[in-house]
């Protein structure tokens, strides 16, 4: 199919400066998302210092593009009339042929010492072969020379998204064009924009102007001081007054500015909850008549749906997406139970249920937007009651719920907080800053399949892609959304566009070091890769082995390590594989660059106790949602590492209450039982833990009680490990062991080690 390339057969103008110029070092492209097929030839081309410039007619358009490009000069757009007058050299944005065999989704780019040709059937395909040039000017060492390739590309999926909440904090025009810019270079298609919530209405609405006049504006700049200091909102103008709004005229620029990078924005106006700002200018639209009550509209008021038909009417005349977002989710429907027309709604429509009200919102406006020749998107609450049948289903409890509204025959955009939440923590809590809980590191993101385990082939097609979502309560900064985004987003756009048989971690992350250069040139606050070491303990119960696995997010060998409890220096072993233990061991382990170290140390014990594989009775049983490995969990030599996920951490709501049978009296030195507090999944520690001794198993003994001296309700996610010595040897054939559940949490724990 592809031609070669000789490196010989240059083009007299570009001769000079290739001569000049160094080879090309490695003739290699880091693409991201990666293509569906790519070959590296030899040679390349270099942009001259006015590059020619052509296109067929259906691509004048999208070829203004290029004029973005950073380091190449480009001469006004020549139309090209015939495929036999295509130019000889330049760049050309060839109509495709039959013969060129791309589907209408799919462009082919291809680099020789001519120039660049990108062939496409259509305008959207076109822009994404000239995205393609547009990254590898900013990730290649020299952006102003491309190596000799061809390239093969098209999306996995139709729906490729992020979303930026401006109600939580506002951010001004200028970093939402910077945000789209970075989308479009990781060909994301779609930024929905998620304008209104309680924190502050962001969109101006020419009936309502008190949404901006004093929706918009609050007490406080930071979303939680706000939160937890009355939640009251000022009108502009006055001293304290903190937010800001779009105007229309801004919304349309920002519209075409998207448009013209190929991305669509979906607009989102929350209801009938996450409504506070509304209710607090309009009470009259509420349950109760008074502000700040309830965050959800009354739905048995008609003055309700002629505010939001107004709203979305403004809105439409906007935003040109064939979607509008209505939200739908979390609506506190406390007041609809004791609200009088609420209740007459209820009976009128014959419905016995407050999801039948909910419902019945959403269908009406769901027909509003239909009569308007538009969809309606809700997230997965809109499904609880059943929802309007063609409705769109933006997936975010979980993956489960995502595929129940795909097997139920909605179309679905899959935006999971397992996966999908950039608002979630992608380093350790301790370290990082304050953000909203849970744990998303960069690999999870990547190693996400918006296709969900379980979904029959015919309903495939219902998933139309995949959204990160960027929740901003903890991001009072353009530079904390840039730090929260990037690189999970790069990591997503791979996920949504490339095909999964060719996915590999390894090689994207490979990649994804050249794409440090394009955040650092385009200034972007992103997230460093940490130089802290996990350190996975694995148990093996058929060697009594344990392989110890030393893992950073650093792409280059560096992590020292010591198994004798001594602290890793520059000279210390370095870990370039699996260490294999046969004895019980102190793992500690750091980071190094240029024999400094640069992180902090870990450490972790690898043991091999002699209680593993004994018998074991729960006076007390581990909670459903907790089972890990059942009976097994506690005595199978395997630790649960430092978070919930790795099926190894067993909950009790409970106290713990345990009991080991050796079945002969054995002698003891220690029993020690980790707990790991993790506030986001409610895991705190016990107050204390207790160790008795029995050789009838009935009539125990108190060996030992250590208590838990720091807070046990507070602080970050943490292991720590509760360890009970005896200066002199015990025997016992029953060692029980009971930890207090003090603050009707959930306690975690991996292992009972005895030694
Ligand atoms: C959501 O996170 N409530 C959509």
């Amino acid at each position: 199919m592809a031609r070669k390339v000789s490196p010989y057969s240059l083009g007299l103008l570009v001769l000079p400066l290739l001569l000049a110029a160094p080879a090309y070092a490695q003739n290699q492209v880091s693409l991201i998302p990666k293509p569906n097929h790519v070959e590296m030839h030899e040679g390349g081309y270099i942009f001259p210092s006015a590059t020619p410039f052509a296109a067929f007619e259906p691509f004048m358009e999208v070829a203004a593009l290029l004029y973005d490009h950073p380091f190449a000069q480009f001469t006004a757009v020549e139309r090209i009339k015939s495929h036999k007058r295509i130019p000889a050299t330049g760049v050309r944005l060839v109509q495709a042929r039959a013969e060129d065999r791309l589907t209408n989704d799919a462009y082919r780019l291809v680099v020789d010492t001519s120039g660049i040709v990108i062939t496409a059937h259509q305008a959207p395909a076109m822009l994404n072969g000239i995205l393609t040039v547009l990254q590898l000017a900013y990730t290649q060492p020299d952006g102003r020379r491309l190596p000799a390739m061809v390239i093969e590309d098209k999306p996995r999926f139709g729906y490729r998204g992020l979303h930026l909440d401006v109600s939580r904090h506002f951010y001004p025009v200028s970093f939402l064009e910077k945000f789209i810019d970075l989308m479009a270079l990781y060909k994301f298609n779609t930024f929905h924009w998620h304008l209104t919530d309680g924190a502050g209405w962001r969109l101006q609405i020419n009936k309502y102007p008190a949404l901006t006049q004093r929706s918009a504006w609050r007490t406080h700049p930071a979303w939680k001081d706000w939160w937890h200091n009355g939640r009251r909102y000022l009108d502009m103008g006055e001293p304290n007054a903190s937010g800001g709004y779009y105007t229309q005229a801004e919304a349309r620029q920002l519209v075409a500015y998207a448009a013209r990078k190929g991305i669509t924005i979906i607009p989102e106006i929350e209801m009938p909850g996450h409504s506070e700002e509304v209710l607090a200018v309009y009470p009259e639209l509420s349950c109760t008549g008074r502000p700040y009550q309830h965050s959800a509209f009354c739905i048995g008021n008609e003055k309700t749906f002629t505010f939001l038909k107004d709203v979305l009417t403004e809105v439409m005349a906007v935003f040109p997406s064939k979607y509008i977002h209505i939200g739908g989710d979390e609506v506190d429907t406390t007041s609809w139970g004791t609200c009088a027309k609420c209740r007459t709604r209820m009976e009128q429509l014959g419905v016995d249920s407050i999801a039948g009200l909910q419902n019945y919102a959403v269908a009406r406006i769901d027909s509003f937007l239909q009569a308007n020749g538009r969809r309606l998107i809700g997230w997965d609450e809109i499904l609880d009651g059943g929802a309007p049948k063609d409705a769109t289903v933006m997936s975010w409890r979980n993956v489960e719920s995502g595929l129940a509204a795909a097997n139920a025959g909605h179309d679905v955009i899959m935006t999971p907080n397992s996966h999908l939440y950039f608002d979630h923590y992608q380093g350790n809590p301790r370290t990082e800053p304050e953000a909203i809980g849970g744990y998303i590191p960069l690999q999870a993101v990547y190693g996400y399949n918006p296709i969900p385990a379980g979904l029959a082939a015919d309903k495939a097609k219902h998933i139309l892609g995949a959204q990160g979502n960027i929740w901003t309560e903890y991001m009072p900064t353009t530079d904390q959304v840039e730090y929260m985004a990037f690189p999970r987003a790069i990591a997503l756009a791979e996920v949504v566009w490339s095909d999964p048989v060719g996915r590999d971690w390894d090689d994207f992350n490979k990649r994804l070091q050249t794409h440090y250069r394009l955040l650092q040139q385009l200034d972007v606050n992103y997230y460093r890769p940490s130089y802290a070491v996990d350190i996975h303990v694995d148990f093996n119960p058929d060697t009594l082995t344990n392989t110890v696995s030393l893992t950073t997010e650093q792409n280059e060998l560096g992590i020292h390590y010591t198994t004798d409890g001594s602290d890793p220096v520059a000279g210390s072993t370095l870990y370039t594989k699996p260490i294999e233990l046969a004895v019980p061991a102190t793992i500690k382990a750091a980071y190094f660059v240029d024999s400094a170290r640069v992180g902090g140390i870990a450490t972790a014990k690898a043991d091999i106790h002699k209680a593993i594989g004994k018998n074991i009775v729960y006076q007390t049983a581990w909670d459903a949602s907790y089972p890990a490995q059942k009976d097994s969990t506690l005595l199978n030599g395997q630790k649960g590492g430092e978070h919930t996920g790795g099926g190894q951490w067993q909950g009790f709501v409970n106290n713990v209450d345990i009991t080991i049978d050796f079945q002969r009296r054995e002698a003891i030195n220690s029993v020690a039982i980790d707990f790991l507090r993790d506030p986001a999944a409610n895991a705190y520690l016990p107050g204390e833990v207790t160790v008795l001794f029995s050789d009838n198993g009935k009539n125990f003994r108190e060996a030992g009680t250590v208590t838990n001296g720091a807070a046990t309700d507070s602080g970050f996610r943490e292991v720590k490990t509760f360890s009970i010595d005896f200066d002199v040897q015990q025997t016992a054939r029953y060692v029980r062991v009971v930890a207090t559940n003090v603050h009707n949490a959930l306690l975690l724990t991996d292992e009972v080690v005895v030694y």
